[in-house]
Protein backbone atom coordinates (compact mmCIF):
# COMPACT_ATOMS: atom_id res chain seq x y z
CA UNK A 1 0.00 0.00 0.00
CA UNK A 2 1.24 3.92 -0.82
CA UNK A 3 0.74 5.60 2.26
CA UNK A 4 0.49 9.45 3.47
CA UNK A 5 1.30 10.97 6.52
CA UNK A 6 0.80 14.91 7.41
CA UNK A 7 3.19 16.48 9.76
CA UNK A 8 6.66 17.13 10.54
CA UNK A 9 7.20 16.57 14.41
CA UNK A 10 9.29 13.66 16.39
CA UNK A 11 5.48 12.11 16.68
CA UNK A 12 5.27 11.79 13.13
CA UNK A 13 8.60 10.11 13.15
CA UNK A 14 7.51 7.74 15.09
CA UNK A 15 4.74 6.96 13.57
CA UNK A 16 6.31 6.65 10.35
CA UNK A 17 8.93 4.52 11.89
CA UNK A 18 6.41 2.35 13.23
CA UNK A 19 4.20 2.06 10.00
CA UNK A 20 7.31 0.63 8.33
CA UNK A 21 7.39 -2.32 10.10
CA UNK A 22 4.42 -3.12 8.70
CA UNK A 23 4.72 -5.62 5.83
CA UNK A 24 2.40 -3.74 3.32
CA UNK A 25 3.37 -0.66 3.33
CA UNK A 26 4.91 -0.31 0.69
CA UNK A 27 5.86 3.39 0.25
CA UNK A 28 5.43 5.98 2.78
CA UNK A 29 5.01 9.66 1.80
CA UNK A 30 5.12 12.25 4.64
CA UNK A 31 3.87 16.36 3.87
CA UNK A 32 6.10 18.12 4.68
CA UNK A 33 8.16 16.09 7.20
CA UNK A 34 11.98 16.81 7.96
CA UNK A 35 15.37 15.94 7.90
CA UNK A 36 15.21 12.72 9.68
CA UNK A 37 12.10 11.93 8.60
CA UNK A 38 13.06 11.96 4.91
CA UNK A 39 15.67 9.12 6.04
CA UNK A 40 12.51 6.76 5.97
CA UNK A 41 9.81 8.00 3.75
CA UNK A 42 9.34 10.09 0.67
CA UNK A 43 8.76 13.90 1.56
CA UNK A 44 7.03 16.97 -0.44
CA UNK A 45 6.74 20.33 0.41
CA UNK A 46 3.50 20.98 1.24
CA UNK A 47 2.30 22.73 4.64
CA UNK A 48 0.51 20.28 7.22
CA UNK A 49 -2.51 22.50 6.76
CA UNK A 50 -2.56 22.84 3.22
CA UNK A 51 -5.93 20.47 2.61
CA UNK A 52 -6.03 21.20 -0.82
CA UNK A 53 -2.45 21.01 -1.51
CA UNK A 54 -3.08 17.20 0.19
CA UNK A 55 -5.48 16.04 -1.16
CA UNK A 56 -3.88 16.80 -4.60
CA UNK A 57 -0.75 15.37 -3.67
CA UNK A 58 -3.00 12.23 -2.21
CA UNK A 59 -4.54 12.02 -5.91
CA UNK A 60 -1.34 12.78 -7.72
CA UNK A 61 0.44 9.49 -6.00
CA UNK A 62 -1.99 6.95 -5.24
CA UNK A 63 -2.21 7.33 -1.96
CA UNK A 64 -4.51 4.25 -0.51
CA UNK A 65 -4.20 5.38 2.93
CA UNK A 66 -3.55 8.57 5.06
CA UNK A 67 -2.99 9.52 8.64
CA UNK A 68 -3.45 12.83 9.62
CA UNK A 69 -1.68 14.25 12.77
CA UNK A 70 -1.66 17.52 13.94
CA UNK A 71 -4.42 19.44 15.61
CA UNK A 72 -4.89 22.16 13.00
CA UNK A 73 -5.23 20.00 9.73
CA UNK A 74 -7.85 17.92 11.73
CA UNK A 75 -9.66 20.80 13.06
CA UNK A 76 -9.77 22.28 9.78
CA UNK A 77 -11.21 19.14 8.24
CA UNK A 78 -8.72 17.36 6.35
CA UNK A 79 -10.10 13.76 6.66
CA UNK A 80 -13.19 14.99 5.49
CA UNK A 81 -11.36 16.46 2.41
CA UNK A 82 -9.68 12.91 2.05
CA UNK A 83 -12.80 11.21 2.50
CA UNK A 84 -14.34 13.01 -0.35
CA UNK A 85 -12.23 12.40 -2.13
CA UNK A 86 -11.99 8.92 -2.24
CA UNK A 87 -8.95 7.99 0.08
CA UNK A 88 -9.55 6.40 3.47
CA UNK A 89 -7.80 8.29 6.32
CA UNK A 90 -6.66 7.81 10.38
CA UNK A 91 -8.20 10.98 12.51
CA UNK A 92 -11.33 12.25 13.33
CA UNK A 93 -13.78 14.03 11.12
CA UNK A 94 -13.92 18.07 11.72
CA UNK A 95 -17.02 18.07 13.70
CA UNK A 96 -15.09 15.25 16.43
CA UNK A 97 -11.92 16.94 16.30
CA UNK A 98 -13.85 19.97 18.17
CA UNK A 99 -13.14 18.01 21.40
CA UNK A 100 -9.66 19.68 21.11
CA UNK A 101 -10.63 22.68 19.14
CA UNK A 102 -12.34 24.22 21.64
CA UNK A 103 -12.12 23.64 25.33
CA UNK A 104 -15.90 25.58 25.55
CA UNK A 105 -17.28 22.59 23.71
CA UNK A 106 -15.37 19.77 25.42
CA UNK A 107 -16.26 21.32 28.98
CA UNK A 108 -19.98 21.76 27.53
CA UNK A 109 -19.49 17.42 26.70
CA UNK A 110 -18.18 16.78 30.11
CA UNK A 111 -20.36 18.64 32.30
CA UNK A 112 -23.54 17.34 30.08
CA UNK A 113 -22.57 13.66 30.62
CA UNK A 114 -20.98 13.86 33.85
CA UNK A 115 -17.70 13.59 33.06
CA UNK A 116 -15.28 14.02 35.44
CA UNK A 117 -13.32 17.30 35.15
CA UNK A 118 -12.41 21.03 36.66
CA UNK A 119 -15.19 23.15 37.43
CA UNK A 120 -15.50 25.77 35.04
CA UNK A 121 -16.81 29.18 33.69
CA UNK A 122 -16.76 30.32 30.09
CA UNK A 123 -16.45 34.44 29.15
CA UNK A 124 -17.21 35.96 26.28
CA UNK A 125 -15.74 39.23 26.90
CA UNK A 126 -12.88 40.47 29.21
CA UNK A 127 -14.25 43.19 31.60
CA UNK A 128 -16.34 40.20 33.17
CA UNK A 129 -13.53 37.97 32.85
CA UNK A 130 -11.47 40.27 35.14
CA UNK A 131 -14.24 41.23 37.41
CA UNK A 132 -14.63 36.86 38.09
CA UNK A 133 -10.54 36.35 38.88
CA UNK A 134 -10.91 39.61 41.47
CA UNK A 135 -12.69 37.49 43.65
CA UNK A 136 -12.52 33.65 42.32
CA UNK A 137 -10.52 30.96 44.58
CA UNK A 138 -6.81 31.13 43.41
CA UNK A 139 -4.94 29.56 42.28
CA UNK A 140 -7.02 30.03 38.87
CA UNK A 141 -6.14 28.46 35.63
CA UNK A 142 -6.78 30.19 32.70
CA UNK A 143 -7.83 29.19 28.99
CA UNK A 144 -8.12 30.62 25.37
CA UNK A 145 -10.81 27.95 23.71
CA UNK A 146 -8.87 27.80 20.67
CA UNK A 147 -5.82 26.19 19.61
CA UNK A 148 -3.23 27.57 20.49
CA UNK A 149 -0.14 26.09 19.74
CA UNK A 150 0.04 24.50 23.39
CA UNK A 151 0.46 28.38 24.93
CA UNK A 152 -3.16 28.73 25.60
CA UNK A 153 -3.32 27.84 29.01
CA UNK A 154 -2.09 29.38 31.90
CA UNK A 155 -1.97 28.33 35.61
CA UNK A 156 -2.16 31.63 37.54
CA UNK A 157 -0.65 31.55 40.85
CA UNK A 158 -2.24 35.06 42.04
CA UNK A 159 -4.76 37.57 40.60
CA UNK A 160 -2.68 39.52 38.83
CA UNK A 161 -1.52 37.09 36.90
CA UNK A 162 -5.23 35.80 36.15
CA UNK A 163 -5.71 39.09 34.83
CA UNK A 164 -2.26 39.71 32.94
CA UNK A 165 -3.81 36.05 31.40
CA UNK A 166 -6.85 37.42 30.71
CA UNK A 167 -5.55 40.45 29.31
CA UNK A 168 -3.26 39.01 27.07
CA UNK A 169 -6.05 36.67 25.31
CA UNK A 170 -8.74 38.85 25.50
CA UNK A 171 -7.33 41.99 24.89
CA UNK A 172 -4.26 41.92 23.31
CA UNK A 173 -5.82 38.46 21.31
CA UNK A 174 -1.79 36.96 21.50
CA UNK A 175 -3.94 33.82 20.01
CA UNK A 176 -5.64 35.15 17.97
CA UNK A 177 -9.72 34.42 17.61
CA UNK A 178 -8.71 31.48 19.75
CA UNK A 179 -8.64 33.72 23.07
CA UNK A 180 -12.46 35.38 21.79
CA UNK A 181 -13.52 33.00 24.43
CA UNK A 182 -12.10 31.78 27.38
CA UNK A 183 -12.48 29.02 29.88
CA UNK A 184 -11.50 29.97 33.83
CA UNK A 185 -11.03 27.03 35.73
CA UNK A 186 -10.39 25.64 39.07
CA UNK A 187 -6.94 24.58 40.08
CA UNK A 188 -6.46 20.45 40.55
CA UNK A 189 -3.55 19.10 42.29
CA UNK A 190 -2.11 15.68 41.89
CA UNK A 191 0.21 13.33 39.49
CA UNK A 192 -0.64 13.63 35.62
CA UNK A 193 -1.17 10.98 33.48
CA UNK A 194 -1.48 11.07 29.60
CA UNK A 195 -3.54 7.81 27.86
CA UNK A 196 -3.55 7.42 24.14
CA UNK A 197 -6.35 5.56 22.72
CA UNK A 198 -7.57 4.02 19.48
CA UNK A 199 -11.43 4.23 19.46
CA UNK A 200 -13.60 3.61 15.99
CA UNK A 201 -16.59 5.26 17.93
CA UNK A 202 -17.86 2.19 19.15
CA UNK A 203 -14.62 0.00 20.87
CA UNK A 204 -11.68 2.06 22.88
CA UNK A 205 -8.73 0.57 23.42
CA UNK A 206 -6.20 2.57 25.54
CA UNK A 207 -2.48 2.18 24.64
CA UNK A 208 0.24 1.94 27.21
CA UNK A 209 -0.30 5.26 29.45
CA UNK A 210 1.99 7.34 29.97
CA UNK A 211 3.75 11.13 31.90
CA UNK A 212 4.71 14.22 29.78
CA UNK A 213 7.35 16.92 30.87
CA UNK A 214 5.72 20.07 30.05
CA UNK A 215 7.95 22.35 31.58
CA UNK A 216 11.27 23.80 30.04
CA UNK A 217 13.43 23.53 33.19
CA UNK A 218 14.09 20.72 35.44
CA UNK A 219 12.13 20.04 38.66
CA UNK A 220 9.12 21.45 36.52
CA UNK A 221 10.28 25.04 36.34
CA UNK A 222 9.98 27.26 33.22
CA UNK A 223 7.84 27.75 30.53
CA UNK A 224 5.37 25.00 29.40
CA UNK A 225 6.67 23.48 26.21
CA UNK A 226 5.14 21.35 23.96
CA UNK A 227 6.84 18.52 26.13
CA UNK A 228 10.53 18.00 26.95
CA UNK A 229 10.34 14.15 27.66
CA UNK A 230 8.04 11.35 28.34
CA UNK A 231 8.26 7.57 30.01
CA UNK A 232 6.11 4.85 29.29
CA UNK A 233 4.14 3.17 30.89
CA UNK A 234 3.02 5.45 34.24
CA UNK A 235 3.73 3.83 37.58
CA UNK A 236 0.36 6.27 38.24
CA UNK A 237 -1.69 4.08 36.43
CA UNK A 238 -2.34 1.54 38.26
CA UNK A 239 -4.84 -1.27 37.29
CA UNK A 240 -7.31 0.07 39.56
CA UNK A 241 -7.09 3.51 38.06
CA UNK A 242 -7.32 2.57 34.60
CA UNK A 243 -10.79 0.72 35.46
CA UNK A 244 -12.06 3.74 36.81
CA UNK A 245 -10.96 6.13 33.70
CA UNK A 246 -12.42 3.46 31.72
CA UNK A 247 -15.75 3.33 33.07
CA UNK A 248 -15.81 7.01 34.53
CA UNK A 249 -13.77 8.89 31.05
CA UNK A 250 -13.19 6.69 28.82
CA UNK A 251 -16.17 4.65 27.55
CA UNK A 252 -18.98 8.01 28.87
CA UNK A 253 -16.68 10.05 26.17
CA UNK A 254 -16.68 8.21 22.96
CA UNK A 255 -21.16 7.48 24.41
CA UNK A 256 -21.52 11.56 24.43
CA UNK A 257 -19.71 11.95 21.24
CA UNK A 258 -21.81 9.67 19.37
CA UNK A 259 -24.98 11.44 21.43
CA UNK A 260 -23.92 13.94 20.06
CA UNK A 261 -23.44 13.29 16.26
CA UNK A 262 -19.95 13.59 16.64
CA UNK A 263 -18.72 9.71 16.30
CA UNK A 264 -14.92 9.61 17.04
CA UNK A 265 -12.90 7.84 15.16
CA UNK A 266 -8.97 7.86 15.54
CA UNK A 267 -6.72 8.35 18.23
CA UNK A 268 -8.44 9.89 21.24
CA UNK A 269 -6.02 11.58 24.07
CA UNK A 270 -6.70 11.62 27.44
CA UNK A 271 -4.90 14.70 29.72
CA UNK A 272 -5.64 13.15 33.11
CA UNK A 273 -4.66 14.31 36.43
CA UNK A 274 -5.41 11.56 39.49
CA UNK A 275 -6.57 14.13 41.73
CA UNK A 276 -7.96 12.88 45.64
CA UNK A 277 -11.12 12.70 43.85
CA UNK A 278 -9.84 9.96 41.74
CA UNK A 279 -8.98 10.68 38.26
CA UNK A 280 -10.45 14.01 36.40
CA UNK A 281 -9.96 15.34 32.33
CA UNK A 282 -7.43 18.32 32.35
CA UNK A 283 -7.54 18.05 28.46
CA UNK A 284 -8.37 16.78 25.61
CA UNK A 285 -6.64 16.23 22.15
CA UNK A 286 -8.51 14.73 19.21
CA UNK A 287 -4.46 13.18 17.75
CA UNK A 288 -1.64 11.33 19.24
CA UNK A 289 0.52 13.15 21.66
CA UNK A 290 3.66 14.42 20.90
CA UNK A 291 6.19 12.95 22.77
CA UNK A 292 4.12 10.54 23.98
CA UNK A 293 4.23 8.84 21.22
CA UNK A 294 7.93 8.52 20.73
CA UNK A 295 7.32 6.58 24.08
CA UNK A 296 4.31 4.65 23.65
CA UNK A 297 4.66 3.00 20.05
CA UNK A 298 8.23 1.66 20.24
CA UNK A 299 6.55 -0.70 22.39
CA UNK A 300 3.50 -1.83 20.14
CA UNK A 301 3.99 -5.56 18.91
CA UNK A 302 0.85 -5.20 16.76
CA UNK A 303 1.19 -3.68 12.74
CA UNK A 304 0.25 -0.23 13.02
CA UNK A 305 -1.60 -0.02 10.03
CA UNK A 306 -3.52 -2.57 10.52
CA UNK A 307 -4.86 -1.25 13.66
CA UNK A 308 -5.04 2.27 12.02
CA UNK A 309 -7.48 0.78 9.28
CA UNK A 310 -9.27 -0.79 11.53
CA UNK A 311 -10.13 1.92 13.90
CA UNK A 312 -11.23 3.88 10.23
CA UNK A 313 -13.54 1.06 8.88
CA UNK A 314 -15.29 0.82 12.48
CA UNK A 315 -13.99 -2.51 13.45
CA UNK A 316 -11.42 -2.13 15.92
CA UNK A 317 -13.24 -4.97 17.70
CA UNK A 318 -11.66 -7.49 15.69
CA UNK A 319 -7.97 -6.36 16.29
CA UNK A 320 -6.21 -7.61 19.20
CA UNK A 321 -3.67 -4.71 19.85
CA UNK A 322 -0.56 -6.15 21.82
CA UNK A 323 2.41 -4.50 24.00
CA UNK A 324 5.63 -5.26 25.01
CA UNK A 325 6.35 -5.77 28.57
CA UNK A 326 8.89 -2.79 28.87
CA UNK A 327 9.27 0.06 29.61
CA UNK A 328 10.22 3.35 27.66
CA UNK A 329 11.73 6.79 27.88
CA UNK A 330 11.73 9.24 25.32
CA UNK A 331 14.69 12.00 26.12
CA UNK A 332 13.64 15.54 24.12
CA UNK A 333 16.68 17.42 22.70
CA UNK A 334 15.63 20.85 21.98
CA UNK A 335 17.14 24.46 20.98
CA UNK A 336 18.55 26.33 24.22
CA UNK A 337 15.60 28.97 24.66
CA UNK A 338 12.47 27.20 23.55
CA UNK A 339 10.14 27.96 24.08
CA UNK A 340 10.77 31.56 23.40
CA UNK A 341 14.04 32.72 20.58
CA UNK A 342 16.29 30.19 19.57
CA UNK A 343 18.71 29.83 17.08
CA UNK A 344 18.47 27.62 13.86
CA UNK A 345 20.58 26.32 11.38
CA UNK A 346 23.05 24.76 13.82
CA UNK A 347 25.15 21.45 12.69
CA UNK A 348 24.14 18.49 14.24
CA UNK A 349 26.48 16.09 15.20
CA UNK A 350 26.95 12.40 15.50
CA UNK A 351 24.20 10.53 13.73
CA UNK A 352 24.80 9.10 10.55
CA UNK A 353 21.99 8.93 8.15
CA UNK A 354 19.76 10.25 11.15
CA UNK A 355 19.92 7.39 13.60
CA UNK A 356 23.05 6.56 16.02
CA UNK A 357 25.09 4.35 14.42
CA UNK A 358 25.83 2.55 17.38
CA UNK A 359 21.96 2.25 17.78
CA UNK A 360 21.76 3.41 21.70
CA UNK A 361 18.60 4.63 20.62
CA UNK A 362 15.48 5.18 18.06
CA UNK A 363 16.08 8.75 16.97
CA UNK A 364 12.93 10.54 16.23
CA UNK A 365 13.89 13.85 14.43
CA UNK A 366 10.99 17.02 15.18
CA UNK A 367 12.72 20.27 14.28
CA UNK A 368 15.51 19.22 11.51
CA UNK A 369 16.81 20.32 7.82
CA UNK A 370 19.33 18.58 5.75
CA UNK A 371 20.86 21.31 4.08
CA UNK A 372 21.66 20.26 -0.26
CA UNK A 373 25.35 19.60 1.28
CA UNK A 374 24.09 16.10 3.36
CA UNK A 375 24.48 18.75 6.54
CA UNK A 376 21.79 18.25 9.44
CA UNK A 377 20.92 21.00 11.11
CA UNK A 378 18.46 22.56 14.08
CA UNK A 379 15.13 23.74 12.15
CA UNK A 380 12.66 24.02 15.32
CA UNK A 381 12.54 24.17 19.35
CA UNK A 382 12.34 20.36 19.57
CA UNK A 383 15.05 19.13 17.47
CA UNK A 384 15.09 15.84 18.06
CA UNK A 385 13.69 12.52 20.72
CA UNK A 386 16.07 9.80 21.89
CA UNK A 387 13.77 6.72 22.49
CA UNK A 388 14.94 3.80 24.45
CA UNK A 389 13.02 0.82 25.31
CA UNK A 390 14.49 -1.76 27.80
CA UNK A 391 12.92 -3.92 30.68
CA UNK A 392 12.95 -1.69 33.80
CA UNK A 393 12.28 2.01 33.63
CA UNK A 394 15.83 2.94 35.25
CA UNK A 395 17.79 0.89 32.53
CA UNK A 396 15.65 3.01 29.84
CA UNK A 397 15.57 6.52 31.51
CA UNK A 398 19.53 5.94 31.56
CA UNK A 399 19.76 4.57 28.42
CA UNK A 400 18.11 7.58 27.15
CA UNK A 401 20.90 9.90 29.12
CA UNK A 402 23.41 8.08 28.01
CA UNK A 403 22.38 8.35 23.92
CA UNK A 404 21.83 12.06 24.64
CA UNK A 405 26.17 12.50 25.36
CA UNK A 406 26.45 11.14 21.76
CA UNK A 407 24.60 13.93 20.28
CA UNK A 408 25.67 17.39 19.90
CA UNK A 409 24.29 20.95 18.75
CA UNK A 410 25.18 24.43 19.46
CA UNK A 411 22.81 25.66 22.65
CA UNK A 412 21.59 22.01 22.81
CA UNK A 413 19.09 21.63 25.84
CA UNK A 414 17.64 19.00 27.56
CA UNK A 415 16.11 18.13 30.74
CA UNK A 416 17.87 15.95 33.42
CA UNK A 417 14.95 14.77 35.11
CA UNK A 418 12.91 13.04 32.30
CA UNK A 419 11.43 10.10 34.31
CA UNK A 420 12.62 11.12 37.74
CA UNK A 421 8.96 11.72 38.97
CA UNK A 422 7.82 8.08 37.86
CA UNK A 423 11.26 6.28 38.70
CA UNK A 424 10.62 7.74 42.76
CA UNK A 425 6.71 6.37 42.45
CA UNK A 426 7.90 3.10 40.74
CA UNK A 427 10.61 2.13 42.85
CA UNK A 428 8.71 3.40 45.93
P1 LIG B 1 -3.14 21.83 28.65
O1 LIG B 1 -2.52 22.65 27.54
O2 LIG B 1 -4.61 21.94 28.74
O3 LIG B 1 -2.60 20.44 28.69
O4 LIG B 1 -2.58 22.46 29.99
C1 LIG B 1 -1.19 22.58 30.19
C2 LIG B 1 -0.85 22.20 31.61
O5 LIG B 1 -1.48 23.09 32.52
C3 LIG B 1 -1.36 20.82 32.02
O6 LIG B 1 -0.52 19.79 31.64
C4 LIG B 1 -1.43 20.96 33.52
O7 LIG B 1 -0.14 20.78 34.09
C5 LIG B 1 -1.82 22.40 33.69
N1 LIG B 1 -3.28 22.49 33.94
C6 LIG B 1 -4.26 22.57 33.03
N2 LIG B 1 -5.46 22.62 33.64
C7 LIG B 1 -5.23 22.56 34.95
C8 LIG B 1 -6.07 22.57 36.12
N3 LIG B 1 -7.40 22.66 36.03
N4 LIG B 1 -5.47 22.48 37.32
C9 LIG B 1 -4.12 22.41 37.42
N5 LIG B 1 -3.28 22.40 36.38
C10 LIG B 1 -3.82 22.47 35.16
N1 LIG C 1 2.23 16.28 24.98
C1 LIG C 1 1.00 16.95 24.99
C2 LIG C 1 0.36 17.14 23.70
O1 LIG C 1 0.70 16.51 22.71
O2 LIG C 1 -0.54 17.95 23.62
Amino acid sequence: MKLLVIGSGGREHAIVRALKRSPRAAEIHVLPGNGGIAEDAICADVAATDIEGAVAYAREQGIDYAVVTPDDPLCLGMVDALAEAGIPAFGPFRRAAEIEGSKVFAKGLMKKYGIPTAAYEVFDDAPTALKYVESCPIPVVVKADGLALGKGVVVAMSREEAAEAVRNAMVSRAFGESGARLVIEEYLTGPELSVLAFTDGQSLVPMVSSMDHKRALDGDEGLNTGGMGAVAPNPYYTPEVAAECMEKIFMPTVRAMNAEGRPFRGCLYFGLMLTKDGPKVIEYNCRFGDPETQAVLPLLETDLLTIMEAVTAGRLAEVEVKWADKCSCCLVLASGGYPKSYKKGCEIHGLVNGQLPGGEAEVFHAGTKKLPDGTLVTNGGRVLGLSVTAPTLREAVEGAYAAAEKISFENMHYRRDIGARALAAAEG
